[in-house]
């Protein structure tokens, strides 16, 4: 057998991550104990969170100690097994790191099945991602027939999903996302509005698209879009925050300048952790997969291949580089 290749965290970031703040590491391949298993990983998912993790001390998770394994989502085949649970050739999904061979006391790791989708997109749509759109829209948002939606980061896996959801209940979809190309796609996929964030004045394009006012913003960006939004709320809006990737690289993150329009909207304002749902997952992958197979559901990938180049894929998620769900493929 090989080398095990990893990534370790080498230092915590000031602003965007740099190369120097990974290391590129060579390990032996660790062996499987009674209870273990062995996984050879083929993708890896690149998620705006781990920025987050590569901070020092703890949010919802701790962060990555420095010299240890960059923490990730990946998804890879079991190659060994001594766990009564796993079996050789088990298609898997966890949080198993940056690297091509992880070992696992089968905790947090789930078995995954390719009817529904190949294995790259059980890090996406029907992984963490697919469930943050379907939980965050349906059990936080709560969507009803012919209101009217705004997503931001439209076009990333998240929003495009949410802009599809929302569809799919029936409700009107506007997106912001950044540049042309993806505001085309985003039309091309059913949303009824689009807004390009870097050439466009959000709240003033909101407010023409949006006439009778917003229902839910599904806020993954914060900063500027975050309070164009609220200057734009129907009565009773739900603001449900996944995420606020404008603001992951900075030291301190500026909160809502316009939060008293939730108050004249009587709205809410409602945090989401996806991994609150994770007993009600198997629902969502069926809905979500028969959403794909029936063409409700268009899901993009954009897959980057080595891990060397690990680095330079997070860094595309920063700079809006990414159109679709990014994902490091590093096996065969
Ligand atoms: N709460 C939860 O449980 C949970 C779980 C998973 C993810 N999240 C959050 O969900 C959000 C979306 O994640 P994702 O996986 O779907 O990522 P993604 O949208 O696939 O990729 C990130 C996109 O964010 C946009 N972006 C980057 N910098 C920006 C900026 N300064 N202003 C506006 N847009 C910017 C870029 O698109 P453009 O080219 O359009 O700028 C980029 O392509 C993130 O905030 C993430 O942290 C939350």
């Amino acid at each position: 057998m090989n080398k095990n290749t990893q990534i370790l965290l080498a230092a915590r970031p000031q602003g965007m991550v740099k190369d120097s703040d990974f290391l590129l590491h060579t390990a032996e391949i660790p062996p499987v104990t009674e209870g273990g298993v062995l996984i050879q990983n083929e993708y890896i998912s690149l998620d705006p969170a781990m920025r987050g993790w590569m901070n020092e001390g703890t949010t919802y998770i701790k962060g990555v100690e420095i010299g240890a394994v960059m923490r990730s989502f990946s998804a890879g085949r079991v190659v060994a097994s001594k766990h009564p649970d796993f079996s050789v050739g088990d298609n898997v999904v966890g949080l198993t790191g940056v690297q091509a061979y992880a070992v696992s006391n089968g905790a947090g790791l789930t078995k995954v099945d390719l009817s529904k989708g190949q294995l790259s997109r059980h890090l996406g749509i029907l992984g963490m991602p697919g469930m943050t759109a379907y939980f965050g829209l349906l059990a936080r948002g709560k969507p009803r027939k012919g209101e009217t939606i705004f997503v931001s980061g439209a076009a990333g896996i998240i929003g495009a999903a949410v802009g599809q959801m929302g569809k799919i209940k029936g409700c009107k979809v506007i997106g912001c996302a950044g540049g042309k190309d993806k505001c085309d796609y985003l039309l091309q996929i059913g949303f009824d509005g689009v807004i390009d964030y870097k050439t466009e004045d959000v709240a003033q394009r909101l407010k023409e698209l949006a006439p009778e006012g917003i229902h839910i913003y599904f806020d993954n960006v914060g900063g500027d879009i975050l309070d164009a939004a609220l200057t734009n709320l129907a009565r009773g809006a739900r603001v449900v925050i996944c995420g606020a990737i404008s603001q992951y690289n900075n030291a301190v993150i500026s909160g809502p300048k316009n939060y008293m329009k939730i108050v004249s909207a009587r709205g809410t304002l409602t945090g989401l952790i996806v991994f609150d749902f994770i007993d009600q997952y198997a629902k969502a992958v069926l809905d979500i997969s028969k959403w794909l197979k029936s063409g409700k559901l268009q899901y993009k990938e954009h897959i980057i291949e080595g891990i060397e180049n690990f680095p330079l894929a997070l860094r595309m998620l920063f700079e809006g580089k990414n159109f679709g769900k990014l994902v490091l493929k590093i096996g065969e």
